[in-house]
């Protein structure tokens, strides 16, 4: 009882809760999920992007995608580190995201077809992780928080590349730009998916909004970025592919259509696109990297028993 007194009382004022701090096994348990999740997205997110890095149409295009598929592989370990100090091993959740015990976002299971898809993927993906990730900068507990504001960062300028990249391609031949707008028609919808389900069907809001550990609801940040996303679209002068787009004075924010729910539930039921793919590719880099991890351990255990002779 005392323990979940302290708790209660840290997040009612607004405190970080550190790995050494007693908490309720089911916040840690929600922790654990989330971040794990969230750390699996990362690098699962680096594939769809990868396979352009050997097709980019220049030399700087080529390094700046480089740099941002090695940027996502940063994220993922700052985030298996914050997972880690929940008192689980990395290893453990690389077996379940393997065996499908643990999730990943359910965009990147859509296949990147033409380069106007990078650019897609960094203005609107990367846009809706930025509006999803910048409140988990305030997320109560501190190592996530922490690892979550040089994301953010990172994020922003992957925000801005995606972004100068389709308006290079709408301001250039007819061609790229019916290109950049083909993958703006793509992505648009499984981006306001990536937000999760609609409050009244999302299980775990309430309790970790409660918990501080999500500071908006799925709905609230799904607005915010159709809000900051449609003037951005006129910039461009591209279309986005939903008629019921307008600005509603009285909410103050903009309307818009449905949202196809089912086909989030079977993307993220293992039945999307590219599920199969991806999760080949993954299982399969990391039994091609078991000869890495096993020399990483043979020199660790030789460097010890160096230090202990
Ligand atoms: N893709 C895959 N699964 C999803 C998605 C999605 N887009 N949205 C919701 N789900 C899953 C949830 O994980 C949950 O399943 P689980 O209980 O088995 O974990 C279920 O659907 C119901 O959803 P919610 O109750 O709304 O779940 P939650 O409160 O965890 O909210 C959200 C989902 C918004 C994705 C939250 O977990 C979150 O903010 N995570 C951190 C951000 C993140 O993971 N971003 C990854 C993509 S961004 C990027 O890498 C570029």
């Amino acid at each position: 009882m005392a323990t979940s007194t302290a708790f209660d009382d840290l997040l009612a004022d607004d405190g970080r809760v550190e790995p050494r701090d007693e908490m309720p096994d089911a916040y840690r348990r929600t922790l654990v999920r989330q971040v794990a999740q969230h750390a699996h997205s990362e690098i699962i997110g680096m594939q769809p992007e990868g396979n352009w890095i050997s097709r980019a149409p220049s030399l700087r295009r080529k390094a700046i995608l480089m740099a941002k598929v090695q940027d996502e592989a940063g994220h993922g370990l700052y985030l298996y580190a914050a997972a880690e100090t929940l008192g689980v091993e990395r290893a453990d959740l690389l077996d379940q995201l393997h065996t499908g015990r643990q999730k990943y976002s359910s965009i990147f299971n859509y296949p990147t077809l033409s380069w106007a898809d990078v650019g897609a993927i960094g203005w609107l993906v990367d846009g809706a992780a930025i509006v999803n990730q910048v409140p988990l900068c305030r997320c109560s507990y501190g190592p996530y928080a922490r690892a979550m504001v040089r994301v953010c960062k990172e994020e922003s300028f992957h925000q801005r590349q995606g972004f100068e990249i389709l308006h290079t391609l709408a301001h250039g031949t007819p061609e790229q730009r019916a290109m950049a707008q083909d993958a703006v028609d793509r992505y648009w919808w499984p981006s306001l998916m990536m937000f999760g389900p609609p409050d009244d069907s999302s299980p775990n809001s309430a309790q970790s909004m409660a918990w501080g550990i999500k500071r908006f609801s799925n709905d609230d940040l799904r607005q915010r970025f159709v809000d900051m996303t449609v003037p951005q679209s006129e910039v461009l002068g591209l279309t986005l592919p939903d008629p019921d787009i307008r600005w509603n004075e009285e909410r103050g924010h903009y309307d818009f259509g449905p949202i196809d729910f089912t086909e989030l539930g079977e993307v993220i039921a293992g039945n999307g696109p590219c599920n199969r793919d991806r999760m080949a590719h993954r299982v399969g880099a990391h039994e091609d990297g078991a000869w890495v991890r096993d020399a990483a351990t043979a020199y660790e255990a030789k460097r010890a028993a160096r230090t202990a002779g």
